[in-house]
């Protein structure tokens, strides 16, 4: 099989872990890199066994006739103009989340894709992650009846450093809610197969990098929120998110119910919960409902998180619904946003 060849746009913490995922699979390679900061490169030619062309700006990559498809990981708000350049090409694109930091630059970007032969496509790995993407599969297949309500927390440790500490300020981010929480408004989208009519949301930043600073400036990005999400068919969403939380079993717990039952999926634990309410009101003992169901799905240490993202689009480049030789093999991976 030809194998497809890969250049990383952006080189630090998760174009690293693309690199560690492209390399875990047989039919892909890294042939190109580019970071504008030289101690970037290195690391990421310290994770290959033979060191590849890099260059300073991502034109230059996109220039340089070595890929077939492109990753950019840069940060949020460098992503419109990388992508803008990236969209120029007929190189398949896998852009990281979010796809940009404003609206308008997001609506333009679309427009830009449209018509493109090659795979333009947003690193939203969640819904390829083992338990969340069988629990929408069992979801859309009906097994809790129609969804009525899709809750989501997410308790965790507090954002990571990055290079240049531009995870700090939300006009580099988009905003927490953007940033770390587009995974989970688009997972509610996914599973409810419906855009929202009205959002409620209610957030501060009352912990966490407070008493950071950086040229002066004090860090603003939130570090807890509520988000309750309204659909056209009545369905509601729920976003529960503390990032001073991470003393917890599982960081983040996706629940489905519907007026038949309820899917649960944890991580990173990988568990998956099933109920269906088949025995209300005719039972005689009350706790747990009968018919509850608990597995585990994936093997250990995989799906969470970004680990998926590779699979995922060797499948498609390859036409092919097999799993990837890595995910089989499953080599594991966490994930730092
Ligand atoms: N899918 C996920 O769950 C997930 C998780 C973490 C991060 N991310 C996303 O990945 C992206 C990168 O995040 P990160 O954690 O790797 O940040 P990082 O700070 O660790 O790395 C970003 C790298 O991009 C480089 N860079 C900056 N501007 C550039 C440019 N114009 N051209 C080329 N390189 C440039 C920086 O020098 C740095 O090495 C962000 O968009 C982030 O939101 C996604």
């Amino acid at each position: 099989m030809q194998k497809i060849r890969y250049g990383i746009i952006g080189c630090g913490s998760m174009g690293r872990e693309h690199i560690e995922n492209i390399q875990a699979l047989q039919a892909t390679e890294v042939t190109a890199m580019a970071d504008t900061h030289p101690e970037s490169l290195a690391q990421a030619q310290a994770l290959l066994k033979t060191p590849v062309p890099q260059f300073d700006n991502a034109q230059a990559l996109l220039d340089s006739g070595l890929c077939d498809a492109v990753v950019v990981a840069t940060p949020n708000f460098t992503h419109v103009d990388v992508l803008k350049q990236a969209l120029r090409t007929d190189l398949h694109i896998l852009a990281e989340k979010p796809l940009c930091t404003k609206v308008a630059d997001a609506h333009a970007l679309v427009e830009q894709a449209r018509g493109r032969q090659a795979l333009t496509w947003v690193a939203q790995e969640y819904r390829y992650m083992p338990p969340v993407a069988e629990m929408i599969r069992m979801a859309h297949a009906g097994a809790v009846g129609q969804i009525h309500q899709v809750s989501i927390r997410e308790h965790r440790e507090p954002f990571y450093p990055k290079v240049d500490d531009w995870n700090r300020f939300s006009e580099n981010t988009g905003g927490t809610l953007v940033e770390k929480c587009c995974h989970y408004f688009n997972l509610m989208d996914f599973i409810l197969g419906e855009h929202p009519v009205r959002v409620f949301a209610s957030g501060e930043q009352r912990v966490n990098h407070l008493d950071e600073r950086y040229n002066g400036r004090t860090p603003d990005i939130l570090d807890s929120a509520y988000v309750i999400v309204e659909y056209p068919s009545g369905a509601r969403a729920m976003l529960d998110l503390c990032m001073f939380g991470e003393n917890s079993v599982d960081n983040e717990h996706i629940i489905v119910v519907g007026h038949e039952g309820k899917l649960e999926s944890l991580l990173p634990s990988l568990t998956l919960r099933y109920g269906r309410r088949e025995d209300w009101g005719t039972r005689k003992v009350w706790g747990r409902a009968l018919g509850q169901r608990q597995r585990r799905v994936g093997a250990p240490g995989v799906g969470h998180q970004h680990q998926i993202c590779g699979p995922a689009l060797w499948r498609v480049l390859h036409r092919t619904p097999e799993v990837c030789p890595s995910r089989a093999r499953g080599a594991a991976r966490g994930g730092h946003p």
